[in-house]
């Protein structure tokens, strides 16, 4: 059965590239910090057709884990990391037509400050900026930013709803169309066009106008990854780019339905929401290579191991080391962090000790290994089963040498099968994402 194409996004985020390889030479130091590695990469995921580079964020170094950063900072997985809003300015200098979607918090920012950021970078790339809206999971971050605690998990989408309405609020206040230049009339702008919003909510006060107009589309792209029944609702009802991370293609199919049944609910077309599971392709010359990749990566039982403790630690502040590590995962724990990341984990863990379980587990995602040629096919076979409507590629920490395999591999293979774009149809990433 012949397909639509689909879209590719990268998860990337702002931490240290792989340091461990033969081919990690540049990046290894803090040379990272300078961008230069992800001045590359997102040049390559433009060339390659990806839509987006989304970067996700966290907001401290977690040290939960054991009590102490040490196993943190020794694997460098959330720690340093740099502001992608900040950043994001700079990769999309570099590119013409790709999206660039930066994580912020609704949590810690004031709307204000969030519409006039992201609104700025919506000018400045003519409309190729996102907002990937999370609300945090983790208490230190908390305690940067003056607090005690994270509000409740669904305490925060109530702040984040009412955060969301008054930057669309915001982003309405000052017209496009304000913007006059008329040497005729001597105005500038028209002050017709420009108005307060005077919102004072139960969480927010804002009075408005913004000082700028939002720019292409009157608004950023927004993405949201919503898991729980709360999250879900927020993303159905906000979103235009929805990620999520179930393992397999039922669970996948599951997620999109969903979201789409309950956009519909909130009165939108759900055609205009693209959701993206998250795939974590291992790659190699040959299907012998693919899998002895593979079978490398399991077999470093420690360090995946710790890895998946500072996981657990920082999204969702769980100490892992309180428990038995010859002992499965106990009932009776919860989080106020990723709630419906700890359902998951339960059941990829499926009774397994927590040792044992961890130290095989890669990530929540499904995983696809082979040659590129047979990554596509296995895309292709997951994308008819759920029926759209694109990846998100995984690959921590990643690598110039994980990026080609993408970008030089598998997505000129998807290209030639009529999967994948071979350009931009429009000028923004909103209207990219809705071109089919
Ligand atoms: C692919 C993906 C990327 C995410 N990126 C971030 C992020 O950068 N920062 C963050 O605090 N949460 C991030 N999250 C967490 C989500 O925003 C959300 O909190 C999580 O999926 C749990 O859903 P819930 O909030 O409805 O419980 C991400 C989740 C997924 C699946």
């Amino acid at each position: 059965m012949a397909i639509d194409p689909f879209r590719l996004g990268w998860f990337g985020n702002l931490a240290a590239p792989e340091w461990k390889t033969p081919y990690s030479g540049y990046d290894s130091t803090k040379n990272y910090l300078n961008l230069r590695f992800y001045k590359d990469m997102v040049r390559n995921l433009e060339r390659a057709g990806f839509d987006f580079l989304m970067i996700e964020d966290s907001l401290m170094v977690s040290d939960i884990y054991q009590g102490t950063a040490e196993i943190e900072l020794k694997h460098a997985r959330y720690a340093p990391k740099m502001d992608p809003v900040a950043a994001a300015a700079a990769l999309l200098e570099v590119t013409e037509h790709m999206g660039v979607i930066a994580t912020a918090s609704t949590t810690f920012y004031h709307p204000y400050q969030l519409a006039r950021q992201f609104a700025t970078l919506n000018n400045l790339s003519g409309g190729r900026i996102g907002w990937n809206v999370v609300t945090s999971s983790e208490d230190r971050a908390a305690q940067n930013y003056g607090m005690d605690k994270l509000p409740e998990h669904d305490k925060r989408y109530d702040i984040a709803s009412e955060f969301m309405d008054v930057v669309k609020k915001l982003w309405g206040s000052f017209s496009n169309d304000a913007i006059l230049a008329d040497a005729e009339s001597g105005y500038y702008a028209d002050f017709n066009q420009v108005n307060p919003i005077h919102h004072e909510g139960e969480y927010f006060k804002s009075r408005g106008p913004l000082n700028l107009p939002a720019g292409p589309n009157g608004r950023p792209a927004i993405c949201q990854a919503g898991g729980s029944p709360r999250g879900r609702d927020f993303a159905a009802a906000n979103a235009d780019v929805i990620l999520c991370i179930p393992s397999g293609i039922e669970r996948a199919k599951e997620y999109r339905d969903d979201i789409r049944a309950r956009a519909a609910t909130f009165g939108r077309n759900p055609d205009d929401i693209k959701v993206f599971p998250v795939i974590y392709p291992i790659i190699g010359r040959t299907k012998a290579e693919a899998e002895a990749k593979n079978e490398e990566w399991y077999a470093r039982k420690q360090h995946n191991f710790e890895v998946q403790m500072t996981h657990m630690a920082a999204t969702m502040e769980l100490d892992m080391s309180q428990f038995d590590p010859d002992q499965p995962i106990p009932e009776d724990i919860s989080t106020n962090g990723h709630q419906s990341q700890l359902v998951e984990w339960r059941k990829q863990l499926d009774g397994k000790t927590i040792r044992e379980g961890f130290s095989g587990m890669r990530v929540q995602t499904t995983e696809m290994v082979g040659t590129p040629d047979a990554i596509a096919s296995q895309m292709e076979e997951f994308m008819e089963e759920v029926g759209g409507d694109g990846f998100l590629i995984y690959g921590q920490p990643i690598s110039r040498e994980s990026v080609a395999e993408m970008t030089d591999g598998v997505a000129p293979v998807l290209q030639k099968r009529g999967l994948l774009r071979t350009q931009y149809s429009h000028d923004t990433l909103v209207e990219n994402l809705r071109s089919f």
